[in-house]
């Protein structure tokens, strides 16, 4: 294969041929939007960090969600932001909170969208951490039986998928059993396996209210550095019974996406998180690169490293740009 017998040229001289031999395509059908439920009606709350998108009341939500799923777009990943919080992250659970309330009016009104809850209590719970909180600590193993209820109420709403994103050990396997104790058994878990401790969750903090109010997540998030370890808390999340196993954020951790696909056999899903989003949007905005055209550049390259689902507030700008 060497020149000038070998012209790579050759099969990139037309879009035919760049067609023909392309080895990565973006479908409709890997991408999931993630959206901000609030209570009230008529609420469209514009967050400023994320340009384009909302905290959405209900009646909104079903709009942005039936446009998606005319888009081709299979499924949403709701996220709540309740009235109140408090530190049992009593809202989490209730049968009344917000994600069951808009779970059951978008199974009511846009029925075959797949429905995914994000499973945790940081934006409930009034310190702002993912778990229980025993002085300054996080309590592991009292905070599982809340994050098992909170899942288990959101399958009662009518979710089709769970997807616990605390980082807390052992809680797959603590939501798996209390689900099919209640007959969802059919209940599938995609979990945040390999969830990073990163500063790109900076303009969803903000979206969700969800900030820590003393410390960080790094006693139960991810270290950056670590890779080995990401396959270690992937391998735990798939003998605990998850379904999906999730690589979070996307573009920093190509890598971790492309190891975790090399090495297990279930479908990997990779969160295009939301300081990924705010980065493209600000250097649009200021004119300095072609927007859409990194938009479509980094969700192909998270694919091509061996994303099979990408979860992306770009979900519904994208899927305009595929099917066009
Ligand atoms: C909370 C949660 C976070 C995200 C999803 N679920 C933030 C965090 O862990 O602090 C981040 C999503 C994003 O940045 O788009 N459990
Ligand atoms: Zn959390």
């Amino acid at each position: 294969m060497l020149f000038p017998d070998y012209r790579p040229r050759r099969l990139r001289q037309n879009e035919g041929f760049r067609r023909m031999i392309r080895e990565t395509r973006l479908s409709v059908d890997d991408l999931i939007l993630p959206l901000f439920a609030v209570e009230g009606k008529g609420v469209k709350n514009p967050i400023p960090s994320m340009p384009g998108q909302f905290q959405l009341s209900t009646d909104h939500l079903v709009k942005t969600a039936g446009e998606a799923f005319e888009l081709g777009i299979p499924a949403v990943m709701l996220f709540g932001i309740p009235d109140k919080k408090d530190p049992l992250a009593t809202r989490a659970y209730a049968k009344d909170g917000i994600v069951q309330k808009a779970t059951a009016e978008l199974k009511k009104k846009v029925p075959d969208l797949i429905v995914i809850t994000d499973v945790c209590l940081c934006q409930y719970t009034d310190h702002g951490h993912c778990g229980i909180v025993e002085g300054r600590v996080i309590d592991n193993d009292a905070t599982l039986d809340l994050l098992a209820r909170t899942a288990l109420s959101h399958a009662k709403a009518g979710a089709d998928m769970v997807a616990p994103s605390d980082m807390m050990d052992g809680r797959v396997s603590e939501i798996r059993n209390l689900l099919d104790e209640h007959n969802f058994s059919n209940t599938p878990i995609m979990s945040y396996a390999a969830k990073y401790c990163s500063a790109y969750y900076g303009p969803f903090r903000e979206a969700a209210d969800s900030a820590p109010k003393f410390g960080d997540r790094r006693t139960y998030q991810m270290d950056p550095a670590n890779s080995l370890e990401a396959i270690r808390e992937v391998t735990m999340d798939v003998e605990e019974g998850a379904d999906i196993i999730m690589v979070k954020p996307a573009l920093p951790y190509l890598d971790i996406i492309y190891r975790v696909r090399e090495e297990i056999d279930l479908p990997v899903a990779a969160y295009h998180v939301s300081g990924e989003y705010a980065m493209i949007k600000a250097a649009e905005k200021m004119g300095w690169v072609d927007g859409k055209k990194v938009m479509m550049e980094t969700l192909l390259a998270i694919k091509r490293a061996g994303a099979d689902l990408i979860l992306t507030y770009f979900a519904i700008e994208a899927a305009k740009e595929i099917i066009k």
